[in-house]
């Protein structure tokens, strides 16, 4: 009995750090005493309410995976840049190039509509896991179970949209343990109201991501416009600003260490609860062959980058989303080891077992549970590193992914001369790509595939290979770069002159191409990872997700004095910490915030990352920074946060103890980046765009400062 008291306080204390967690916000009343005391001055109810306005209903979905919130009565929304950049690229064209030369709508009129981007609120947040297991029978098989589920939730999400015009969805919670409905409201007719230009957004490029000191302006602002009812509607020049229910007042005070932040939004995926030998196989395995591979990847695409511009332009955003993944796993790794991942989670596992020991209940459910965990990451280690070497190595060459596409094409003709029912039209449009290609450069891509390739056939045994490769690779003496050579000579599915050709008698001649040399290595390829690896990686993973709902369900019920928050899994969150720097490698210590000299300080060093717009540096020299100085004068322009957030989070509101707008979610220092495993509040950080910075930019820099009217700027 003694040792689970001590036990349990050793736990306790392990785990209630204010800075960790991203809690439900219709159940942040729980969490409300420890909020109010770090700073927090407004109620649960202010956070998330149902029957009244509350802060929920200034928090959006933006586009696919970010968050904007509301920042004006007239609709007016704010972002980061990275995530308006792919509606403000397909807004550009060469003649007006707002990526580089920043766009700013001088009145409402000239505010563009961004077709396919949606914006959606949050209406309510209902607790369904009653429902969804009384659908269930004890008698049932897992997949018996599995579909159940799928059909309980399909009808509660009908029910949901029945009569209005809301879209819904419901999510398992704590793996499984939970479930929660989703009912939303999404707008279709959004306008690009501002962006500064890329190198002020995006300022300090590949090099500055994922990185403190940080000192670009992440931000994009947008316009939600609805019908007359205030409701969504498609684009119509009859639609006005929407009205939201709540939107965000601004502070322009700052921040001083120490103070109560809270991030509210959209956090897409994290891992809290993964064994060790999960860790393990993360830091030890996963983790190191996938940043190898993508360092790979990534240094010949900038060979040829540095050596060509259409190429640069060709490679610059994949290689940006390429590399941000990199980055971030690296940081990961460095975190993981940084902080003893796996012996601190073999630490709460062991405390786990002893604290079974007094329940035999409990004891009989879940003491086999990590035994068992312990024998599958086992098994499942070398199928993950060929599932690696598969995604990252081979599916890195758009040879093997283009002529590849072409698979169901194939099957869907041979039906077709069958004269069977068949979808060869369908088939044939999504495979086939427009001429010339897209973002593709071949000679680059051959020389991907040759490094790829060469570091694939070194780590994966011919056994273990597909058969048609071990064999190609034979006849040219186990030679890659011969074989891409005659690869890349002789296929129509790689060269844009041969791939029109092909477009024009494909039906005619499919015979003939599909005995071309790179489709039928592709479709190999594809073959023997689809059947013989992607159902093993699947059993595993589904043995493993339920020994890890077991998992998260006993601790849940033996560790007491913690409370538990659910995974990420980009529902609407709330995380709560304060402004805080910390100390990084040995010797080295972060200070909180940074200002636009450090901008200009970067920028002197003539680095390509850090070149800027030349009227920042003169605006930067006059020191006007009017009503967004700091008290010393300075303008700052980021500061960082011990919030836990993740992917998804950027472009969230952070908000101060009265909930008013102090900045931008944007980013995570390196090290802080294994918070999506662990969280560790002595060095996990998030990174914040200072308001002040974003309101100066509009208005001292690209003179839009009637925008600044319609919001609620609290001096
Ligand atoms: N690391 C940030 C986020 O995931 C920003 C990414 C965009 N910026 C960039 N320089 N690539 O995802
Ligand atoms: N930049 C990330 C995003 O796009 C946010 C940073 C993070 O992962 O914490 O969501």
């Amino acid at each position: 009995m003694k040792k689970t008291l001590i036990t349990l306080f050793v736990l306790a204390f392990a785990f209630s750090k204010a800075d960790e967690g991203m809690w439900m916000p219709q159940l942040i009343k729980a969490m409300q005493g420890d909020m109010k005391k770090n700073g927090f001055k407004l109620t649960a109810d202010q956070i998330y309410s149902i029957n009244k306005s509350s802060m929920k209903d200034a928090v959006a979905i933006f586009g696919g995976g970010c968050t904007a919130e509301a920042i004006s009565a007239e609709g007016l929304i704010l972002t980061n840049h990275h995530c308006g950049f792919s509606s403000i690229a397909a807004l550009s064209s060469v003649g007006k190039d707002y990526l580089k030369d920043g766009f700013f709508a001088m009145k409402r009129e000239e505010e563009i509509p961004c077709k396919g981007l949606t914006v959606a609120f949050i209406k309510r947040i209902e607790d369904v896991t009653t429902r969804v297991f009384s659908s269930l029978k004890e008698s049932y098989s897992d997949t018996q179970k599995d579909s159940a589920i799928t059909a309980v939730v399909k009808t509660i999400e009908r029910e949901a949209m029945q009569g209005n015009h809301y879209q819904a969805f419901v999510r398992p919670f704590y793996y499984g343990n939970e479930y929660y409905l989703f009912v939303s409201e999404v707008f279709t007719d959004v306008r690009l109201v501002g962006a500064p230009p890329e190198n002020i957004g995006k300022f300090g490029g590949e090099t500055d991501n994922w990185v403190w000191p940080r000192h670009n302006a992440d931000f994009s602002v947008f316009r939600i416009y609805a019908g007359a009812d205030n409701k969504p509607a498609d684009y119509s020049d009859k639609n006005i600003p929407y009205r939201p229910f709540w939107h965000f007042p601004i502070s322009l005070k700052g921040t001083q260490p120490g103070d109560f932040t809270m991030v509210y939004g959209f956090p897409g995926r994290t891992q809290e609860y993964l064994t060790s030998f999960a860790v393990d196989l993360l830091m030890n395995q996963q983790d190191p062959i996938r940043v190898s591979l993508r360092e790979k990847r990534l240094s010949v695409m900038e060979e040829d980058m540095k050596a060509n511009d259409t190429v640069r332009l060709q490679y610059v955003s994949r290689y940006a989303n390429v590399a941000n993944a990199y980055k971030k796993w690296k940081g990961e790794m460095i975190g993981l080891n940084k902080s003893n991942a796996v012996a601190k989670k073999q630490k709460l596992e062991s405390e786990f077992i002893i604290a079974l020991k007094d329940n035999p209940t409990k004891m009989a459910r879940y003491n086999e549970v990590l035994l068992q965990m312990q024998k599958l990451y086992a098994d499942y280690a070398p199928l993950s590193r060929q599932y690696d070497y598969f995604t990252e190595c081979l599916l890195g060459v758009d040879g093997i992914r283009m002529a590849g596409g072409y698979m169901n094409v194939f099957s869907e003709l041979r039906k077709k001369q069958a004269g069977q029912e068949n979808k060869f039209a369908e088939a044939y449009k999504n495979a086939t790509p427009a001429i010339p290609f897209k973002n593709y450069n071949k000679r680059t891509d051959q020389r991907l595939f040759e490094s790829m390739l060469g570091i694939y056939v070194k780590e994966i045994s011919r056994e273990q290979m597909p058969y048609l490769l071990d064999s190609m690779l034979t006849a040219h003496n186990g030679n890659v770069s011969s074989l891409a050579n005659w690869l890349y000579e002789n296929s129509s599915f790689v060269d844009n002159q041969k791939a029109k050709l092909m477009q024009s008698g494909f039906e005619q001649n499919a015979k003939l191409y599909e005995r071309d040399p790179f489709y039928r290595l592709a479709s190999a390829i594809y073959q023997h990872y689809q059947k013989g690896v992607v159902p093993q990686v699947n059993y595993f993973e589904r043995q493993i997700s339920a020994l890890q709902k077991e998992f998260m369900q006993g601790l849940r019920e033996t560790v007491k004095t913690r409370k538990f928050y659910p995974d990420a899994n980009g529902t609407l969150r709330v995380a709560y910490g304060k402004v805080e720097g910390y100390k990084g490698k040995d010797g080295v210590e972060f200070g909180y915030y940074t200002t636009l000299d450090g901008l200009v300080e970067k920028n002197s060093t003539g680095e390509e990352d850090f070149e800027v717009q030349k009227r920042l540096l003169e605006l930067h020299a006059q020191k006007d920074y009017g009503v967004y100085a700091d008290k010393n004068g300075q303008l700052r322009t980021a500061f960082i946060a011990s919030n836990h957030t993740t992917g998804g989070n950027s472009g969230s509101p952070v908000l101060n103890g009265n909930g008013e707008l102090i900045g931008t979610n944007f980013d995570r220092n390196w090290e802080g980046t294994m918070s999506d495993v662990m969280y560790n509040v002595s060095f996990c950080r998030n990174i914040v765009l200072d308001i002040r910075f974003t309101l100066w930019i509009i208005d001292k820099y690209a003179g839009a400062g009637y925008l600044l009217k319609e919001m609620t700027i609290r001096k």
